[in-house]
């Protein structure tokens, strides 16, 4: 991995994880922390993280259910580990999982590609409802070509299969394409499955003691412009 800033050539799409690295998963909580009290960061980060492990586990397990029912899964664990048993602020919370927050340089950024000449895509974890409302929420639409989900395949990320819905989408090779996620797990699997692969590292993590690594590190989106253009010829 090379934490300069370096120019990836070749490139003919780009294409990004949903939830961590172009919506803010936290905001959903942010909506409602007043109702969570104290317990507002502790039940975000644990429904980030069951939610997570909830999707490796179902696809070892050959269990696939979709995300919005993992989703709904993981807060319910987070909310009973913080003793909260509230059927209309778990309503609320699962709504506003509907309308994220993106992060504030999303639109500009994927407005610069566009201008660029390369097609942008969703390739997420998140089942079709879940990704339309939240890009129609943060007024993404013209922006992207696809919003490729799991479902079509139904196992989860970092299973293969899912990384080559975006080849077969946007009909060119997994080389020509850059993948971004702030979810280190899902870099790496991104980079194991041939895509050239920016790891979005928005919380200072440490790079993963896993097969391959992600070409290059940035702790926003905001560089990507200038490390892809050029390359769509
Ligand atoms: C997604 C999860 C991994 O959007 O954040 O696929």
């Amino acid at each position: 991995m090379d934490n300069k800033l370096i120019h990836l050539d070749g490139i003919k799409a780009c294409v990004f994880d949903a939830y961590g690295t172009l919506f803010d998963v936290h905001s959903a909580v942010g909506r409602h922390r007043q109702r969570l009290g104290e317990h507002a960061d502790t039940v975000s980060a644990t429904w980030r993280v069951k939610q997570l492990e909830y999707t490796w586990l179902r696809s070892l397990m050959r269990e696939y259910t979709d995300f919005w029912a993992v989703t709904g899964d993981a807060l319910d664990y987070a909310l009973d580990t913080a003793s909260i048993n509230d059927k209309n602020l778990r309503d609320d919370l699962m709504q506003a999982y509907l309308q994220l927050e993106p992060y504030p340089e999303v639109k500009g950024v994927l407005q610069q590609l566009q201008e660029a000449g390369l097609p942008c895509a969703i390739l997420t974890n998140g089942s079709p409802d879940m990704i339309d409302a939240a890009i129609n929420s943060a007024g993404l639409n013209d922006l992207l070509q696809h919003a490729l989900s799991v479902e079509s395949v139904r196992i989860f990320k970092p299973d293969p299969s899912v990384y080559q819905l975006a080849v077969d989408a946007l009909q060119v090779k997994p080389q020509e394409i850059c993948f971004q996620s702030s979810n280190s797990w899902d870099a790496v699997g991104a980079a194991n499955f041939g895509f050239r692969v920016a790891w979005i590292n928005r919380f200072g993590q440490r790079r993963e003691r896993l097969p391959a690594q992600p070409d290059t590190e940035l702790d926003s989106l905001l560089p990507l412009p200038g490390l892809v253009a050029g390359g769509a010829t």
